[in-house]
């Protein structure tokens, strides 16, 4: 006699147990590709930097992971004081939770001990918080310095990367590589060709105020300082303007970009000395050289 599946306990059996084997399925998934997930989302933050500095071509097949390795150092800084972290810094980021090594900014922005509130009047780039130490990133061959910054557009936060050259006042690249702004309209950061026209841009005027801004409109034609407005998106294109103001700002990269310029500065004035330090020492060994002779010819006579 067959017996009767048609029943309300066997239907709830069937489903019940569906449920967990694809629950299983779904978190095993999700356990086993959680490290792969971690490991793309920061090569593809690395790729981001890359291509800031010139370093690589959206889609050209480069590994990135070993380009980053090759090509750039990460160095932790102390925004208020300009400066590298101290040990004892490192030692306060691994405290707070978080790896001075592969440093997480948008992580350390939310923990209390490691940021700071913005008052209205600093928060030009509406990101409510500041954090104390943030991640930079120096292209060994030719110094360029890239730097993370984040503010918010009109329908979001902005998050990407400026590339400096060595003199840190010529801009070699700019991208975002997370946002929400519109498609066709903010979303025009991610153009190529607007972001071609940040290259070769400087951050200061002549008198030394921070004038790099993006326009409404059409710059003016050889503005060393204003990039073209996006059309349609004017509350994006000040968002950016003001998140870049920001973050090269005194409240932000301004003190770490001034002390390297002063750094710079005093190690082109050192070498003239250290020349004649070179040639004072080559006068002298020259000079024992002949005495050394002297003596010889004296011992041979
Ligand atoms: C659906 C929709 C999406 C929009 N997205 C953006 C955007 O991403 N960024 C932006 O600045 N403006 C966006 N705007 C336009 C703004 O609301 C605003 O009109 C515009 O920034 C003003 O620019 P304009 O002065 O150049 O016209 C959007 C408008 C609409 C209707």
């Amino acid at each position: 006699m067959a017996s009767n599946n048609d029943t309300i306990s066997k239907t709830l059996i069937v489903a019940i147990s569906l449920c967990l084997v694809c629950s299983v399925i779904v978190a095993g998934a999700a356990v086993s590709l959680k490290e792969k997930q971690a490991t793309n989302k920061l090569n593809d933050k690395r790729a981001n930097i890359l291509i800031a500095a010139d370093l690589l071509q959206k889609g050209d097949g480069q590994d990135v992971e070993k380009a980053f390795a090759e090509k750039i150092t990460p160095q932790l800084v102390n925004l208020a004081e300009g400066r590298l972290v101290t040990d004892a810094e490192k030692q306060e980021v691994t405290a707070a939770g978080l790896n001075p090594e592969v440093f997480d900014q948008k992580k350390s922005s939310k923990t209390p001990e490691l940021s700071r509130a913005l008052d209205g009047a600093e928060d030009i780039a509406s990101i409510k918080r500041l954090e104390k130490f943030a991640e930079i990133y120096m292209v060994k061959e030719n110094g360029t310095v890239i730097l993370p910054i984040h503010g918010y557009g009109l329908w979001s936060t902005l998050y990407g990367f400026i590339a400096l050259e060595k003199d840190l006042e010529t801009v070699v690249g700019l991208g975002f590589y997370a946002h929400a702004e519109t498609p066709g309209l903010g979303g025009e950061v991610d153009n190529p060709s607007w972001k071609a026209l940040w290259k070769g841009k400087k951050l200061h005027n002549e008198s030394g105020d921070l004038v790099l801004q993006v326009v409404k409109g059409k710059a003016t034609p050889g503005s060393q300082h204003d990039i073209d407005g996006l059309s349609g998106a004017t509350l994006t294109s000040r968002g950016v303007s003001n998140l870049v103001q920001f973050w090269l700002g005194e409240n932000a990269f301004g003190k770490l970009l001034a002390n390297m310029k002063a750094e710079q500065a005093e190690q082109v004035l050192e070498l003239p000395a250290d020349e004649s330090a070179e040639e004072a020492s080559q006068e002298e060994q020259a000079e024992d050289a002949a005495t050394e002779t002297v003596d010889e010819t004296e011992e041979a006579a």
